[in-house]
């Protein structure tokens, strides 16, 4: 398996493009389900997470071109409507395929999710959404079994607590049922935006997404469109730490303060400038080091949970003592022990995890079990004096393209070494 190793110390200088949103792409291949004319999506990142995506729509039958960053798609016929075990297990986002395939095909048989490393991370708010259409949903050996002959209609639905993947998925299957749909206390999160821009190229008519309430009204046909996938908010929000963990000043093309919302204001306080420029922010940390700030993650516009480990590896530095309360998923503080083998002061207990900043952290292998706790790691170790070496790549591959060779070119001491 791959690892990277990194001689931390180097501040960095230079420019970084922030890649479009993996977040927001995975929900808009998952829209190309919905039409027989080609979607093609600009600013798609090359990622393990997309390409995954990409083997399940083209055994749905979706004719697949990708290059550069365009993506183009086109599911003339569904030659599948089944979403098998293998392919769904590795990546939530997969279990999306389920609405659009319903509301164009009538049926579809999706593998559950299952569990992850941050959480249980149930669907039942996505099934019950899909029910409240007119879907019959039965569970049969693993796989979700769903039918709507005579097609979906809309429906008034009211959210117990927000989520974003039960909301996108809500979403998706609305614009083809006959009738509205109604969403109450919907995610407002801008890859929801952008999903929603997408959708009504295509055709749709979804109103006031970004708002609590989002109204769809349904279609009987959507066509083809051009969309450009919005920057990647978690990948900004990182580099603007790196900046805060090792030093010096970036410019993140692309990067935009208002997709941060809340974490804009946090970052701020923890003493980086941020300033917004007309293709991009620059970023400079005031000070030899950061300041301790308290946060607790909330859905959008608060302070997003995809930054949390991240900015706890910012705050293991820092001046003071800071909390960082995490609300959305039950366990997602695995990066705590890691950054304390590096000499991190970090107590955690339940939802809470209380950090006492120390002046310097010292490099170590360490290892991570999910995507962004891995990019926690890689802002550590940019930091820490010595060498670190972050194992388990693969994770880091989901999410963050081309890290080692951004990082590299902004003067950090960072490459991958090759595993067996
Ligand atoms: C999306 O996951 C993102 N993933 C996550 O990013 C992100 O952390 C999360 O939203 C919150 O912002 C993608 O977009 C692919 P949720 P999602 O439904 O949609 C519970 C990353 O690193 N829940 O908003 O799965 C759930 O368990 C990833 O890129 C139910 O109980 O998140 C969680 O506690 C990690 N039942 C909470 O809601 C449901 O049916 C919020 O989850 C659905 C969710």
């Amino acid at each position: 398996m791959d690892r990277l190793a990194i001689i931390g110390g180097r501040p960095l200088f230079g420019e970084i493009a922030i890649s479009g949103a993996k977040n927001s792409a995975l929900k808009l291949m998952a829209a190309s389900l919905l039409t027989d004319e080609p979607l093609v999506i600009e600013n798609t990142p090359r990622l393990a997470d997309v390409d995954m995506l990409l083997k399940l729509l083209a055994q749905h039958g979706v004719d697949v071109e990708f290059e550069g960053s365009t993506l183009k798609l086109q599911a003339a016929t569904i030659k599948s409507t089944e979403a098998p075990y293998d392919l769904v297990r590795k990546m939530r986002a997969s279990f999306n395929v389920l609405g659009p395939l319903l509301a164009r095909e009538g049926k579809a048989r999706v593998s559950l999710p299952g569990g992850c490393a941050i959480g249980a991370r149930p669907v039942d708010l996505h099934l019950k959404a899909l029910a409240a259409m007119g879907a019959k949903i039965d569970l049969d050996e693993g796989y979700v079994v769903a039918s709507a002959t005579g097609g979906l209609h809309g429906a008034k639905i009211d959210f117990p607590f927000v989520s974003v993947g039960a909301t996108e998925h809500a979403i998706l299957a609305a614009t083809l049922a006959k009738g509205e749909t109604i969403l109450t206390n919907a995610a407002r999160e801008p890859e929801i935006v952008d999903l929603a821009d997408c959708l009504n190229a295509m055709g749709a008519r979804v109103e006031n997404a970004g708002r609590s309430t989002v109204r769809i009204a349904g279609v009987d046909r959507l066509g083809g469109a051009h969309h450009t996938v919005v920057p990647d908010r978690i990948e900004f929000g990182s580099y603007a730490m790196a900046v805060g963990a090792a030093g010096g000043e970036l410019f993140l093309r692309n990067g935009r303060i208002d997709l941060l919302a809340a974490a804009g204001g946090v970052l701020e306080e923890a003493g980086l400038k941020l300033t917004q420029e007309e293709n991009g922010v620059r970023v400079r940390r005031l000070g030899d080091r950061c300041r301790a700030v308290n946060i607790v993650t909330q859905p959008h516009p608060g302070f997003f949970t995809d930054l949390q480990a991240q900015f706890m590896a910012l705050m293991a530095t820092a001046d003071g003592v800071s909390v960082i309360k995490e609300t959305i998923f039950e366990n997602r503080f695995m990066h705590a022990p890691e950054l304390a083998r590096m000499g991190a002061q970090i107590s955690v207990d339940g939802q809470i995890a209380t950090v006492r900043g120390v002046k310097r952290l010292k490099g170590a292998p360490v290892m991570a079990t999910d995507l962004r706790a891995s990019m926690s790691l890689v802002l550590a170790g940019l930091g820490a004096e010595g060498q670190t070496i972050v194992n388990r790549v693969y994770h880091l591959d989901r999410g963050f393209e081309r890290l080692e060779e951004k990082l590299s070119h902004c003067g950090a001491l960072i490459e991958r070494v090759k595993g067996d």
